[in-house]
This record gives structure tokens, C-alpha cells and sequence, in this order.
């Protein structure tokens, strides 16, 4: 079967890009990368996914006058590269209503919380900040609101009580890197289906435990 087409786009570290691009390198996964956007040239995931020959972009948008022409840029590329599914991995630049329409259902993003909670930015600090005891990420449809849209699959992490923001961070990423590839194939395999703007998997395995942080 044709494997659905990706492009991540990404501003920096991209460490979600390589899990995505190690997940692609598997054989049998049903998705693959065909184009690499960043809006910073030097973005470390720009060279990473150079090195491993993946088609790449540079877009810099402070060529741009404004929002929307920018993202026309990048939807031309991912069109002429045949693109399926866009990625957002780290991108972080705000998108025109009119790319996110363009896109809809056919963009996701990655955030690390669990939303509804703790939208936008420094979310790691702001849910320590406010003691709530569990943290995670959550992979998620794109819509015009920030850090809304139907939500794809979540995980969760305990908060520790020594937990800085960086502590919180390194342990919500190595959730990201399982269930963002996860959530990409579930599109690719065509068992996703949004209604409501709820989104429903079809067979799924079904935990119906619970967890408790702390413990004594
Ligand atoms: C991740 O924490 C992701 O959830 C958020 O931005 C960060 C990107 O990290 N949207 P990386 O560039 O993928 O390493």
C-alpha cells in the first residue's frame, strides 16, 4: 500500500522530527517524510534530516510582509511535494486562518500537556507552578484556536516534587517520541475518524487502570 505522505515542519531542536524519521526508516511503518519545512535555516533538524536525505526547506518569513503569504509559500512546496499530512513538530510561528482551513484534517501538532490544560507557551513551569500532580503530552488535529482541535492520543507523566521545568520537559519528551509516530500511523492506516470534533480509533486497546501520584 502507498505510504501517506508527510511533511514535518519544525523552528529548532526537531527531536520529533528524528523520532518521526525513525519511525519512517521501519519498513513496514505506512507513512513517510517527504518534505522538511523550518522557518530558521540553522534549525539542528534542518541538518538532520539533510544528512539522511530528506527533501528540506528554509522558508525564512522575515522575507515575507506578512502571515498569510508565508504560508502560501509552504503550501505550494508541500503541494508540489505531493504532502498528505503536515506535522508540526516544534513550529513556532503562529498560521494564517487561511492555511489551517486549507489543512484541515490533514494537520497536527504535538503539545506538551495535557490538553485542554496549560495551552501555549512555558507550559512545563506553569504546571508546576500550579501543583498539579500530573503532566503529559497530547498529539492533536490543528484548528484556528491555539492548542485546540480534536485530540489524537495523550500520555501522561507523574510531576515529582524536586521536578524543575527542564525535569518535567526531558520526561513529557520521551512520551512525545512514542505517541507522536503512533498517532501518525493510526491516519496512515485509516482508523481515525473525527466526529463531533472527537476523535475516535477504531480497535483500540483500551487501558482501564488508573495511576496515583504520589504515592505513599
Ligand atoms: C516539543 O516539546 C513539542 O511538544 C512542542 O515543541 C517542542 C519541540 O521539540 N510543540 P523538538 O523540536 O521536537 O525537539
Amino acid at each position: 500500500m502507498a505510504k501517506l505522505k508527510l511533511a514535518v515542519l519544525i523552528s529548532g531542536r526537531g527531536s520529533n522530527l528524528q523520532a518521526l524519521m525513525a519511525a519512517c526508516a521501519e519498513p513496514a511503518y505506512p507513512a513517510e517524510i517527504v518534505l522538511v519545512i523550518s522557518n530558521h535555516a540553522e534549525a539542528k533538524g534542518i541538518k538532520w534530516a539533510g544528512d539522511a536525505n530528506l527533501p528540506t526547506l528554509a522558508i525564512n518569513h522575515k522575507d515575507f510582509s506578512n502571515r498569510a503569504d508565508f504560508d502560501r509559500k509552504m503550501t505550494a512546496a508541500m503541494n508540489d511535494a505531493g504532502v498528505e499530512l503536515v506535522c508540526l513538530a516544534g513550529f513556532m510561528r503562529l498560521l494564517s486562518e487561511e492555511f489551517v482551513t486549507y489543512w484541515r484534517n490533514r494537520l497536527i501538532n504535538i503539545h506538551p500537556s495535557l490538553l485542554p490544560a496549560f495551552k501555549g507557551l512555558n507550559v512545563q513551569a506553569r504546571a508546576i507552578t500550579a501543583g498539579v500532580k500530573f503532566s503529559g503530552c497530547t498529539v492533536h488535529y490543528v484548528r484556528n484556536e491555539m492548542d485546540v482541535g480534536p485530540i489524537i492520543c495523550q500520555a501522561v507523566v507523574p510531576i515529582h516534587m524536586d521536578d524543575d521545568a527542564d525535569a518535567l520537559a526531558a520526561r513529557i519528551l520521551v512520551q512525545e517520541h512514542i505517541i507522536y509516530p503512533q498517532a501518525v500511523r493510526w491516519i496512515a492506516e485509516k482508523r481515525i475518524s473525527i466526529n463531533d470534533e472527537k476523535v475516535d480509533l477504531d480497535k483500540p486497546i483500551q487501558s482501564d487502570g488508573s495511576m496515583i501520584n504520589p504515592m505513599d
